[in-house]
């Protein structure tokens, strides 16, 4: 089976690490790219030049009525994503959306909606469960071998993008673009979030973008702190203030030992475990350094061909749309603010029944 891809948005991260995926899963006669739409004329005749897809079509929904076309890629700018993916997902299609899922917990609504009852699968980015890392940490935060999950501490941010002035008007913004890496890796540990608080601002008035300076009307700068219940707590700082870092992207303190994530939650370079028992530092190495963060796409193609459910749930991106559009809402008025989503555990094809009734008594769920 070859399946065909149609994209929506032909910008930057369409035409480097997307398609760098997709030639990879075409020369594996996996997945076939038959069209693609983006109002920018420019983007759209490069992308017909590089990759002989089909772009001269009028407009999104021609893309997603378009019946040689089985998967939906919605890369665009994020105040589109919600819309366009829930009309993809209407016209039977499967859908890959960018982060976050919506910028509006309303439409993230709809779009849930619609798929309970789509005949086609959902992935929501960012796609950093997949990462071999990530699912070697979370093993053993599920196994019990840290204990009991207490704190946790995050963090990812750089100077900002250059492109893409949607980035700095609203609906943009640091929270939505990088704090969704860390916040959807730590619900993904500690289960979901119960309160939330948080300072949240704008500390460069002016940035550059598309060779012009422009007002910044998004956040680039926050602080969030997590409460999951139980006195678990954890934060996350990001922003596009931060110019270099050297330390870990996530950091879990357990009863009998810590984890640290290296690199980045979207790029991960392996961890470092302490166990209390051992007396030492025990360094894991990424096994598979070349891992993309674009992997959601060979995650949805391999579900479609086996006919399996995905790990990553879109409870999981809607819930942390929820605590990123709370996380403005206590910064704006100063106060603590509720969460009433919820999400299941990621549940990795490896594990046995028998490895579930063991992970089950480190899923604060089942606590
Ligand atoms: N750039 C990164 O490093 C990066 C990394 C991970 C994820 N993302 C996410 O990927 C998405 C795209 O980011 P980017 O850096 O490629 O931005 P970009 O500005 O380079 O590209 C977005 C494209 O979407 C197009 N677009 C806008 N409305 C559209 C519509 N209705 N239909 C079709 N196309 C439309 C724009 O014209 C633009 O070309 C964003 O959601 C971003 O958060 C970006």
């Amino acid at each position: 089976m070859t399946l065909s891809l149609g994209v929506l948005g032909l910008g930057s991260v369409f035409s480097g690490p997307y398609a760098a995926l997709i030639t990879r899963l075409s020369q594996e006669n996996r997945v076939r790219l038959v069209a693609g739409y983006d109002p920018d004329p420019a983007k759209r005749e490069a992308a017909a030049d590089r990759f002989g897809m089909d772009t001269s079509i009028d407009g999104p929904q021609g893309l997603i009525d378009r019946d040689d076309v089985d998967i939906v890629l919605v890369l665009t700018s994020m105040n589109e994503h919600g819309a366009l993916a829930r009309a993809a997902l209407e016209a039977g299609k499967h859908v890959l959306v960018e982060k976050p899922m919506s910028t509006s917990l309303e439409e993230a609504a709809e779009l849930m909606k619609a798929a309970e009852t789509a005949p086609g699968l959902l992935v929501c980015a960012p796609h950093v469960a997949l990462s071999p890392t990530y699912q070697e940490m979370h093993k053993r935060v599920r196994n019990g071998e840290i204990g009991d999950l207490h704190l946790g501490r995050s963090r990812y941010g750089w100077s900002g993008p250059w492109w893409g002035r949607w980035f700095y008007e609203s609906g943009g913004g640091a929270l939505f673009d990088l704090g969704v890496y860390n916040l959807t890796s730590l619900c993904g540990f500690f289960g979901p979030v119960r309160r939330v608080t948080a300072m949240v601002g704008t500390a460069v008035a002016k940035r550059e973008a598309e060779g012009e300076m422009v007002p910044v009307r998004a956040d680039d700068n926050a602080h969030v702190v997590l409460d999951f219940g139980d006195a678990r707590f954890a934060s996350i700082a990001t922003g596009f203030t931060m110019q270099k870092y050297k330390s870990p992207a996530v950091e879990l303190y357990g009863s009998r030992g810590t984890l640290q994530m290296l690199g980045d939650d979207w790029a991960p370079d392996g961890f470092e475990q302490w166990s209390n028992e051992r007396g030492s530092w025990e360094i894991v190495p990424e096994s598979n350094p070349q891992w993309p963060w674009t992997d959601g796409l060979r995650h949805l193609v391999e579900c479609i061909e086996n006919g399996t459910p995905t790990v990553t749930r879109p409870e999981h991106a809607y819930h942390a749309l929820e605590v990123m559009l709370a996380a403005q809402r206590s910064a704006a008025e100063g106060r603590v603010v509720e969460i009433g989503s919820t999400f299941p555990d990621f549940v990795y094809a490896a594990e046995t029944a028998e490895d579930g009734n063991d992970r089950a008594k480190h899923d604060p769920r089942s606590s």
